[in-house]
């Protein structure tokens, strides 16, 4: 009888340590990113419950309507949701602790959210984000700030070709007025719609405005605009994130169209895009939300952030030929007979103590078995211990990438004197 294998959940994805150890560089190069622009962390729960995101994403979103994970508590009968992005969690966190109480907050997440998507290339069931939050900021400045954020990781990334796209979405009574013109005009037009602009025609009619359907362009380029609808205010604060932008030589280009499938955002919104990746072009997306906190149940606080879905920012480095392999470690212990094991246990961890990356060979076999895994690993050396060395106290230490001028060959050094002479040999190395 052959027992059926169990496969991971289709489209959540495993991943394996080649790509694994890439993706903690990444994660490095993040957290050190954000460092600079003086955001701290939060670490969220993935599972909250199901009403934070109905209220903060919107009921009539497509997100909400049929992409969450939700399920009942069957211990108390909660309703509850795995989380579909984080900015609902974080807002929900601020409040509860009563974070912005004192001095607006610069916060960041990294983590899995889950969305019952179609999966394709770059679009996933459980896929990871890093999401960008500054609440209690009202300023264009800080819009223009967190864009301008996107520009400088593209570039410690090595990315180029990433578009920035801009819109502003007005204030809700500006948009209520837009929404009911734009209602009259798709209701003068109700033969041409297609059956989701039916659908969407009274719950959601901007989001027609975001259709692919070719029939329907023409249509849409048509429609009454936004822009016609804003006030004072709202312009203001759109000259302002251009200003920013400007000043900083950022190009972007104004997309009318771009509304976003989340319902918190207000004024400005914004996406960054590439052609490189197919019909999943976005990789960052985000916009300010100065509603959501009072809609949630704080004081009300105004509020700006992006999230990058982290796989399709991974898949375009990987695209533009980025180092993919993390660096091996730095030394492979051999060693063969009990009193040699031993020793080359304790100088393993000596090794580490002085920062530096060892293998300890597990699982026996001959020298020759062991030095071919040594060479595989891509560790720099083998530190070889046999009797012979365990009984002087001293490793053979081997070489095993060519460095610099210096002749490739082992040499015998004492235990004591080991970590030294690693050291001299990597200075040397990385110097030539
Ligand atoms: P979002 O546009 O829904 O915004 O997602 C942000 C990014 O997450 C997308 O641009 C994309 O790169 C990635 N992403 C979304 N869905 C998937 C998927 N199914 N598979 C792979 N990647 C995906 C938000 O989530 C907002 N919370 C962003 C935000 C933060 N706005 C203000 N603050």
């Amino acid at each position: 009888m052959t027992i059926a294998k169990i496969q991971s959940v289709r489209g959540m994805n495993d991943i394996l340590p080649d790509e694994a150890e890439f993706w903690d560089m990444f994660d490095e190069i993040i957290r050190s990113w954000l460092k600079s622009y003086g955001y701290r962390p939060l670490r969220l729960p993935i599972v909250e419950p199901t009403p934070l995101f109905k209220r903060a994403i919107g009921e009539v979103t497509d997100i909400v309507e049929k992409e969450m994970y939700s399920f009942v508590d069957s211990l108390n009968g909660e309703a509850l949701t795995l989380r579909p992005e984080g900015t609902a969690g974080c807002v929900r966190a601020v409040i509860q602790h009563n974070l912005i109480a004192q001095q607006p907050q610069r916060l960041y997440y990294m983590g899995q959210m889950f969305r019952h998507e179609r999966p394709q290339k770059g679009r996933y069931r459980q896929f990871y984000q890093v999401g960008v939050e500054a609440l209690g900021f009202p300023g264009p400045d800080v819009d223009g700030e967190q864009i301008l954020m996107g520009a400088r990781l593209w570039d410690d990334l090595g990315l180029d070709g990433i578009k920035l796209q801009l819109n502003n979405l007005g204030q809700p009574a500006e948009r209520a007025r837009h929404r009911a013109e734009l209602i009259s005009y798709f209701e003068r037009h109700g033969e041409e719609l297609d059956e989701d602009g039916r659908r969407r025609l009274h719950s959601n009619p901007l989001r027609i405005l975001d259709s692919k359907n070719p029939a329907l362009q023409e249509l849409i380029l048509g429609a009454p605009q936004l822009i016609d609808h804003l006030g004072g205010e709202s312009l203001a604060h759109f000259d302002g994130v251009q200003q920013v932008l400007r000043d900083a030589g950022q190009p972007f280009e104004i997309n009318p169209r771009l509304v976003r499938g989340l319902d918190y955002y207000n004024l400005t919104v914004f996406e960054w895009v590439t052609d490189r990746l197919g019909a999943q072009g976005t990789v960052c997306a985000g916009g300010r939300y100065d509603g959501l906190v009072e809609q949630l149940g704080g004081k009300p606080a105004p509020a700006c952030g992006f999230a990058m879905g982290v796989e399709r920012l991974i898949a375009l480095i990987r695209e533009a030929g980025g180092e993919t392999r993390a660096a091996a470690v730095d030394v492979y212990v051999v060693h063969q007979g009990a009193a040699a094991s031993r020793l080359a246990a304790r100088v393993a961890e000596g090794l580490r103590d002085r920062g530096i990356d060892v293998l300890f060979h597990c699982g026996g076999g001959s020298f020759k078995a062991q030095m071919k895994k040594a060479d595989a690993s891509g560790a720099r050396f083998a530190a070889i211990i046999g009797d012979d060395e365990a009984s002087a106290g001293e490793v053979t230490l081997k070489p095993l990438r060519s460095f610099g001028e210096q002749p490739n060959v082992q040499m015998r050094v004492t235990v004591d004197g080991l970590a030294d002479e690693i050291m001299d040999c990597i200075l040397n190395w990385e110097e030539s």
